[in-house]
């Protein structure tokens, strides 16, 4: 985001990959390295779009169109980037967010198999020239994610997708890794928590010295 003055650093992973995990790590290590920071996920980060969020991942009999999916994954990016990452990010505020529009690339183009010429489209319209700094995919292969995944209880309507979904999923994330090597860090998160963070460190430490 050149015209700004803030980093904007999203964080991706395949399902299962210890997202959390690490997000709260390189929260920690952005504060200690003094960022004024404000971190928020998608879909969510703002009242109208935590409603959205909802709708998106509570389970329905009913089902959803999937150009429904992705135009609600787009409405609640609107809200999010005109109410809080663009103004924090004028403000000289560093914004870590959870998940972006390289999801939408990987779960609604990857997964649900929409055309990603859409999907640019919706990002041009919604986003203007507006884009991540840095993206940290945290990578596993998807049966060991599923395995960590399922561990985890109650599934929500994307988990409850079959292996062949987050296959698409992860090489859609493989795709715009390739696509973007100037932005995208690929972690290898089938390795232990502390291997991961070591890794995650020197993708920050070595962003950090080039954005002081
Ligand atoms: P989370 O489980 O990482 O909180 O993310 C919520 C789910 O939403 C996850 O399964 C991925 C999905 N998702 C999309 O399908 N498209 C998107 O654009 C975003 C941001 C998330």
């Amino acid at each position: 985001m050149n015209t700004i003055r803030g980093k904007f650093i999203t964080v991706e992973g395949v399902e299962g990959a210890g997202k959390s995990t690490q997000l709260s790590y390189i929260e920690s290590y952005l504060r200690q390295a003094g960022k004024p920071l404000v971190v928020t996920r998608e879909p969510g980060g703002t009242p109208l779009g935590e409603e959205i969020r909802e709708i998106l991942l509570q389970p329905r009999a009913d089902g959803m169109a999937d150009e429904t999916e992705l135009l609600l994954m787009f409405a609640a990016r609107a809200e999010h980037l005109s109410q809080k990452i663009l103004p924090a990010l004028e403000n000289g505020k560093w914004v870590l967010c959870d998940r972006f529009t390289d999801a939408t690339y990987a779960y609604q183009g990857g997964g649900r198999g929409l055309d990603k010429s859409l999907i640019l489209d919706l990002e041009n319209l919604i986003q203007g020239h507006h884009r991540p700094d840095l993206t940290i995919f945290l990578d596993l292969p998807v049966e060991a994610g599923l395995e960590r995944a399922r561990q985890r209880g109650e599934l929500d309507r994307f988990e409850t997708e079959d292996i062949a979904f987050f296959e698409r999923v992860r090489q859609a994330y493989l795709d715009r890794a390739r696509l973007l090597p100037e932005i995208y860090r690929v972690i290898d998160a089938s390795y232990t928590i502390d291997e991961v963070k070591h890794q995650v460190n020197k993708v920050l430490d070595i962003f950090l010295s080039h954005n002081e």
